[in-house]
């Protein structure tokens, strides 16, 4: 039998890894192939370092020092914003980015969550409408918008042939970019060992969507991007079909403020409201998650009545590319999880099914540049006409509620330019036809339109 590198073993020795090799003669040459690069592309010093710091749990601020976001820009017209942000998409400065990397296991899709069939009538993927905005949007203003899709090892394979098989969905194939996120392995809770998936695979998942800034950066594209004068990059989550992709006018606010980012926000609908909260924390732009916000703080309110943190995240960001160039090189922080990891125990061979946390998992969060941003632009948005997030298979934020949202939403665009839609209808309005409700005033509309129009 071949033995594994000296270099490698003494490596792994080194950091108290070893055991990672421990199935080495049950693997055949190919699986001890992939072992090897795996280990060797770990950093192991920095999973000792995370290791030790488990305790260190995250502290929400005093309430003092924790303030509402300031200057949100209102949700209304604003045709000087607009021509700005559609002057940049005329010179081709603006790229798409969505996440897709994510493991969608809240959703328990068998496939990327892009590809789920999310169209209330034609049952189009989540993929086709953000394809066919990125199409409809290029074309509007005369200029490719290079298309950014990041995925993650395990829904790279599937979302690539699945863009290939839809003829990239009518998407000049150059202008479509894949670009793949890191990994992390999970650490064994009880000794910061990694865990074995099986002999001859660690156990790693997708490093978080902040991951997209490390991987923009090394996968050279960030770079290419910044030569061929992209000067803005849209941000988006995959789950969301309802995104205004690279809406001139957030984009005319962004380019006006010369943000380094500028970020939709959507008002929340009480204290408990499950959206991220955008707050200043001495001063600094930051995100405090739902569940982390003080009781106390959440309830707050304002003389009028309005709650006082209200600035809710739906994940749309856009990117000054000059400043992700400065920041992307050190890396966001690491937030650590306690999760139940089936393993591979490499003492008895057994595969177990642990009945309680028995691992550490590591995510980067996007919005941990927030703090790095010097100049932002904040623009308010309302949640019906541009976010529904596709996360549970079941309830609150799944397919019913999803195709719900994108119904309503055509329904009023369609009721706004005078056609009478039954209540509780399906209908659906494919991005190729419109955008904005603009577009739908401009067309010839039959006076009525039954359940299971399609425009
Ligand atoms: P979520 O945090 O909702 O995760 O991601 P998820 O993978 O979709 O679903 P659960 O939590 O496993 O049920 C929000 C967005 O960030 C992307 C997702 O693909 C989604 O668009 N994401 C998340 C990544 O691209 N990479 C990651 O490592 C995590």
């Amino acid at each position: 039998m071949t033995p594994p590198p000296a270099e490698l073993v003494a490596h792994l020795e080194d950091h108290g890894q070893h055991h990672a090799l421990a199935g080495w003669s049950l693997l055949d040459p190919a699986e001890r192939v992939q072992l090897i690069e795996e280990l060797m592309a770990l950093d192991f010093a920095q999973l000792a370092q995370l290791y030790r710091d488990r305790e260190a749990t995250y502290a929400v601020p005093e309430p003092h020092r924790i303030d509402p976001l300031p200057g949100v820009r209102p949700d209304e017209p604003d045709a000087e914003a607009k021509s700005v942000g559609e002057k940049a998409l005329e010179r081709g400065e603006v790229a798409a980015l969505v996440v897709a990397g994510g493991l969608g296991s809240r959703l328990g899709f068998e496939h990327p969550k892009g590809l789920f069939p999310i169209g209330p009538v034609t049952g189009k993927s989540l993929f086709q409408f953000h394809a066919e905005k990125v199409l409809a949007r290029s074309r509007r203003h005369g200029k490719p918008i290079p298309f950014l899709v990041m995925t993650s090892h395990a829904t790279h394979a599937e979302t690539v042939y699945f863009f290939e098989k839809h003829n990239f969905f009518g998407l000049a194939r150059e202008t479509v970019h894949f670009f793949q996120q890191g990994t992390m392995p999970a650490l064994d809770l009880a000794t910061g060992r990694v865990l074995l998936e099986h002999p001859g695979r660690l156990f790693a998942g997708p490093d978080g969507h902040g991951g997209t800034l490390t991987a923009l950066a090394k996968s050279g594209l960030l770079a290419r991007l910044a030569d061929s004068g992209i000067r803005h990059i849209f941000y988006w989550q995959v789950d969301n079909p309802l995104v205004k992709i690279a809406d001139p006018t957030f984009l005319g606010h962004h380019i006006r403020d010369r943000a380094d980012v500028s970020s939709k926000v959507i008002p929340k609908d009480g204290p408990h409201d499950k959206l991220g909260n955008f707050v200043l924390i001495d001063g600094k732009l930051a995100m405090i998650e739902y569940s982390d916000l003080p009781d106390e703080l959440a309830r707050s309110t304002e003389p009028d009545g309005r709650l006082r943190i209200r600035a809710g995240n739906p994940a749309i960001h856009v990117f000054d590319v000059g400043f992700l160039s400065r920041v992307t090189e050190a890396g966001l922080p690491f937030h650590l999880a306690r999760k139940k990891v089936p393993h591979w125990d490499h003492a008895t061979g057994d595969i177990v099914n642990p009945a309680k946390e028995n691992a550490l998992k590591f995510e980067r969060f996007i919005f941990d540049v927030l703090p790095l941003a010097e100049r932002y632009a904040a623009v308010e948005t309302a949640r019906h006409e541009e976010f529904a997030p596709l996360k549970n298979a079941s309830g609150a934020d799944s397919e019913a509620t999803v195709k719900r949202a994108m119904s309503d939403l055509a329904a009023s665009w369609l009721k706004a330019a005078g056609v009478r839609v039954k209540d509780g209808a399906a209908i659906e309005l494919s991005p190729l036809t419109a955008l904005e409700p603009d577009d739908v005033a401009g067309m010839k509309l039959p006076g009525e339109v039954a359940d299971g129009t399609v425009l």
